[in-house]
């Protein structure tokens, strides 16, 4: 099998290809030939040594592939045997071999490609967590969408488009017509504009109902603020971490300065509301993730859940895949194909 490995903490080039002995699948758990693997900012952030949670370098990442099951251990229905699948992986995606527990993995859509079904394990369950279940978000709520542009933005696009919310995002400039024409309602270049300054503007002062903010640091404090009352603060990452000049874990610390404390007073007083999301905290919460998931795939039926893939690289460009994000050039998922 071949997998890619992360052998050092530092640039795109740190990503290598290498061969591994094809692993067989263990009691509970099923094997996928992966025709996709997704990629996520995380990945990027463990390749640069900014994700806690990631295992010990040499370590392969990756939180999802799709593909075709062609093995199942002990205890696991042999009907997935040659059917197509796609599946949350505990990191190891990034590679054309996995081995997953059944109770991550979900039947591929007939009408979505392995691509496709690699952009929506993360992206959607994250948004779906930030909006729906955690967020309860309902309609005609404004939601402030940060990130847009990313993969967990445009989940969140669909998500607050089938609640009837109105939703304003932001994103590098570029992306702004893409975003709209996929139903985001107002747009903000934040890199060019203090994006506080033009939420106020659009909501007559008044703020939003629910922020997903997964730029952290001093941006969560301004997101606070942009809440309106009865506003939530969704938390949920600290893309920022990487635009510091510092070296190493170093990297975090402005954005760890940076971030509120919030007061339970001040929280009441306000009547406002701030949560967390981790979706890679939730390994022992997979029966809410399964209800989730079945969610979504009604909406992939019904048409309001459409995962986007900007683009596709090859295993032996999985460096460029990163450069391509850190650059900020992608609008949507970006995946892996062996
Ligand atoms: N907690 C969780 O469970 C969870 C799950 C998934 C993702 N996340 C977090 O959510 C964020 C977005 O993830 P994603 O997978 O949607 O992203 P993605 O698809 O990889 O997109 C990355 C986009 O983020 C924007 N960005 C903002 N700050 C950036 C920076 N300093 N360097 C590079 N790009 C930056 C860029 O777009 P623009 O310039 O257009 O904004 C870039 O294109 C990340 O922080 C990620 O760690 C958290």
């Amino acid at each position: 099998m071949k997998q890619i490995f992360i052998t050092g903490h530092g640039g795109p080039e740190k990503l290598v290809l290498r061969e591994a002995p094809e692993p067989t699948p263990a009691a509970g758990t099923l094997r996928i030939r992966v025709k996709a693997s997704g990629v996520n900012f995380a990945d990027v952030l463990a390749r640069q040594g900014l994700y806690p949670d990631a295992p010990k370098i040499p370590c392969v990442v990756g939180y999802e592939v799709s593909g075709t099951v062609d093995a199942v251990g002990a205890g696991v229905s042999a009907a997935w045997l040659g059917t197509d699948a796609f599946a949350l992986t505990r990191f190891g995606g990034y590679a054309d071999v996995v081995i997953v527990p059944e109770a991550q993995v979900f039947a591929r859509p007939a009408v979505l490609s392995h691509e496709q079904c690699a952009a929506i394990p993360v992206n959607y369950l994250t948004a779906w967590q930030l909006l729906v279940v955690m967020g309860s978000l309902q309609k005609d709520e404004t939601v402030l969408i940060h990130n847009a542009g990313g993969g967990v933005g445009l989940a969140a696009i669909d998500i607050a488009r089938h609640l009837g919310a109105r939703s304003i995002g932001t994103a590098s400039p570029g992306k702004h017509a893409f975003l709209k024409a996929r139903g985001l309602d107002e747009a903000i270049d934040y890199r060019g504009k203090d994006w506080s300054v033009e939420v106020a503007r659009l909501t007559g002062g008044r703020g939003v109902e629910l922020v997903t903010d997964p730029l952290g640091g001093s941006h969560w404090k301004k997101s606070y603020r942009a809440l309106r009352s009865t506003g939530r603060l969704g938390m949920f990452g600290v893309s920022t971490a990487t635009e510091s000049g510092l070296f190493g874990p170093l990297r975090l610390l402005p954005a760890a300065l940076g971030m509120p404390l919030f007061h339970p007073v001040s929280l009441f007083n306000s009547n406002k509301a701030v949560f967390g999301v981790n979706l890679g905290h939730m390994w022992d919460e997979v029966g809410k993730i399964r209800n989730w998931m079945a969610i979504l795939l009604r909406g992939v039926e019904d048409g309001w859940v459409r995962p986007h893939v900007d683009r596709t690289f090859a295993f032996e460009q999985a460096g460029d895949a990163h450069a391509y994000i850190e650059a900020r050039k992608n609008t949507g998922k970006v995946v892996l194909v062996p």
